[in-house]
């Protein structure tokens, strides 16, 4: 499902295919299971039908009473359903008339960051609204998720008094943290985080699929297109392995020099999907003085800010493009008259192939990963082909893909200065 072009990556392919010992004892290694929160490597394939029935049900009764859903959580509690929803949900969902959005309940964010304004703001919007919440949190104990929650929650009492227990929907750990002790006590509803499984590599667990289905998308069908790449992906050679071959070619750019990785996307659904690459590759990577900066551009309007950078600025980098071939709204978006290319997507694919060409004449390498469609299926593939590719490619490196040490410290420093 998922196709790699490195026609442009100035990189050989038998540069790539030298490196099949190191790639594949790296991806034996992670298949093994022996490093601690690697069970997202096979976990699609033994979710089970209990599972994906229940999450199925709490969707259909949040959506039965709730005009509005907040998702509370940040980082891998957060980005994962965030980039699902912006890729598969209507570009302006919120605005839609009542009309329009049938069952599906406005969603809004909170959790991830810790804006005043924003809260305050939010509050506002949702005095209107019949509000469900869904806080999640593997440790149950981060700061920005806790502070989000308990305004909500009091937002909740305040509407719906004894019922409002009825609205929350806690994910978390199955038996640590406070979040699990409150849910249990108060009794939430509440789905598990696997244990063995990472924040950043939850987002095929209740994590990402209770948002998803409470946003109409189908769960199984992501499932599904999560359970093909993993079948595509498991191969014992380098050069039918798109997921291999691009953590090879991220470790041999490394090598020669180039120090950030840019995801750009032509698409403004992929918008999020980026933000969570930054997250996959800059959490799992960024480790011992290592590790390529994962940054992102959205296209074409990046082109007009940082496209002069990007032709003839600091030669650090290398481009990794999502590129969707087909859209599903190209027929209602076409252009008034007469012209070879007769849709906005035409156009877009036209500038997209341009713009390649231009910065491949001044050797600035470039590697394509494309889809045919934004489709629940999709999603998954993409989901399960960056996990794979993220890791593999940590360690090629020598790092362990699936802690975050640099995090727990920051976090360890906040919990001392509001201990003070
Ligand atoms: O990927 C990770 O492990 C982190 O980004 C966490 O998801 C993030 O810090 C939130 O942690 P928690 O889910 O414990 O609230």
């Amino acid at each position: 499902m998922i196709r790699l072009d490195f026609s442009n990556s100035c990189i050989a392919p038998a540069e790539v295919l030298a490196l099949e010992p190191e790639v594949l004892a790296a991806a034996e290694e992670l298949r093994a299971q022996t490093l601690a929160y690697s069970a997202w490597i096979d976990y699609p394939l033994y979710l089970s039908d209990t599972l994906l029935k229940n999450i199925e049900a709490d969707a259909v009764a949040i959506r039965k009473h709730s005009s509005a859903f907040v998702l509370i959580g940040i980082g891998g509690s957060y980005l994962g359903s965030r980039a699902a929803l912006n890729m598969l949900q209507h570009t302006f969902h919120n605005e839609l008339s009542a009309g329009q959005r049938g069952r599906d309940p406005k969603i809004y964010y909170a959790g991830h960051h810790l804006s005043s304004s924003y809260y305050a703001e939010l509050l506002d919007v949702l005095a209107y609204e019949d509000v469900s919440v869904c806080v999640i949190s593997k440790s149950g104990g981060t700061m920005e998720s806790a502070a989000a929650f308990s305004i909500f929650k009091e937002l909740l009492e305040h509407k719906y008094g004894a019922q409002a227990a009825d609205r929350i929907y806690a994910i978390t750990d199955a038996s640590a943290g406070s979040l699990r002790a409150e849910s249990d006590e108060l009794g939430y509803h509440s789905y598990e985080v696997p244990t063995d499984i990472g924040g950043r590599y939850s987002v095929l667990s209740p994590v990402g699929l209770l948002p998803m289905a409470v946003a109409g998308i189908p769960i199984r069908r992501v499932i599904e297109g999560a359970r093909e790449e993993y079948e595509a992906l498991c191969t014992n050679t380098i050069k039918d392995n798109p997921a291999y071959q691009y953590a090879a070619l991220r470790r041999l750019l490394n090598r020669q020099g180039k120090q950030i990785e840019i995801f750009e996307s032509y698409e403004p659904k992929l918008q999020y999907f980026m933000e969570w690459l930054k997250q996959l590759f800059g959490e799992s990577e960024g480790k011992e003085g290592q590790g390529l900066f994962p940054a992102s551009l959205m296209f074409t309007t990046d082109l007009h800010s940082m496209g002069q950078y990007l032709q003839q600025g600091t030669p650090n980098f290398f481009e990794t493009i999502l590129h969707v071939m087909r859209s599903e709204r190209h027929t209602s978006a076409k252009l008034p008259g007469q012209r070879d290319y007769q849709s906005i997507h035409t156009l877009n694919q036209i500038v997209e192939a341009g713009v390649v060409t231009a910065h491949s004449r001044d050797a600035i390498p470039n590697l394509t990963i494309g889809v045919d469609a934004l489709s629940p299926e999709s999603f998954g593939a993409l989901v399960y082909f960056f996990e794979l590719a993220c890791a593999v490619s940590c360690r090629l490196l020598g790092v362990n893909p699936f802690d975050q040490p640099g995090v727990e410290q920051y976090k360890q420093a906040v919990r001392e200065l509001l201990n003070k």
